[in-house]
């Protein structure tokens, strides 16, 4: 990935000011569609908790959120400033007053239907699957209240699916595996611009598969880069993608591990 030059940061940085969400005159009320289509991910947040019966109902989306054989296949560690810091030694990320540790959970189902478990592929896509749309449901349900929030790779240790670190100290059994940590609060300041999307004609066929333009992903890799770079200047969407791929050896040695076990061991 190489940097830009000053025309295409500026023409970037137009790029993703231009990007709007598109919501038709006959569905400009809709409250629903307002929350999902505003949602945007918040990383300041006010010092201000979050009422109790509201984090209830956050969690209560998720409660009941659509899943696979209806699994529900996932665990959620939450926690407040104080349960957090007792128990990874720090803040909670962006010093959010909550966060809820998305989990996939195949060790629950297995004590009642084992069979999936001869699958464990199959068996793990699904946790994940299911897991991931619990956590969008809380995510929603936050911001219909108010609540911002943001997913992260970090699982309260440096950042990124720290599953071997988890297992020891949560004490997971066999089969939990942390998928991603969001974290909530009353948002500070304005949103951050909508980072570039994808058009729908580009994520979307009919009939059959269609090559997304390569003129269309580069545009929308320097809209990355310009946008992170006017995000934070003193960091990179270079870097931070060498920061992922620098710790994605050990995270697949470890969800290897914890997730393709062998129960009769
Ligand atoms: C599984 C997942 C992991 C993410 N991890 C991080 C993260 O570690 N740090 C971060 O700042 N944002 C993280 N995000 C948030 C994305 O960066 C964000 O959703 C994306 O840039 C799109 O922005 P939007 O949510 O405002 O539409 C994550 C999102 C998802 C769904």
């Amino acid at each position: 990935m190489k940097a830009l030059n000053p025309v295409e940061f500026i023409k970037g940085l137009y790029g993703i000011i231009d990007g709007k969400v598109h919501l038709p005159e006959s569905q400009k009320e809709n409250p629903v569609l307002q929350v999902l289509l505003r949602r945007r991910s918040v990383r300041k947040f006010k010092k201000e908790d979050i009422p109790e019966d509201v984090f209830r109902v956050i969690l209560e989306a998720a409660r009941v959120a659509p899943c696979a054989i209806n699994l529900q296949s996932w665990v959620l560690g939450i926690y407040n400033q104080d349960t957090w810091k007792k128990t990874f030694g720090r803040s909670i990320p962006f010093d959010a007053p909550r966060a809820v540790m998305v989990m996939g959970d195949i060790h629950r189902t297995r004590g009642v239907i084992n069979e999936i478990s001869h699958y464990p592929l199959v068996e793990y896509t699904l946790a994940v699957m299911n897991a991931s749309i619990a956590a969008y449901a809380m995510n929603i349900a936050a911001e219909s209240c108010g609540v911002a929030s943001v997913m992260l790779s970090e699982t309260g240790k440096s950042g990124f699916y720290d599953a071997k670190y988890l297992k020891k100290k949560l004490n997971l059994p066999d089969g939990v595996f942390p998928i991603l940590t969001i974290v909530f609060g009353f948002p500070k300041g304005k949103p951050l611009a909508m980072p570039p999307k994808l058009p729908i004609e580009e994520i979307t066929f009919s009939e059959k598969y269609k090559e997304t333009d390569r003129d269309t992903m580069k545009e929308w890799l320097n809209q990355m880069i310009a946008g992170y770079r006017a995000w934070r200047i003193t960091d990179s969407f270079q870097n931070q993608v060498k920061r992922y791929v620098e710790r994605a050896g050990a995270a697949e040695e470890n969800l290897n591990r914890l997730v393709f076990y062998n129960p009769e061991e």
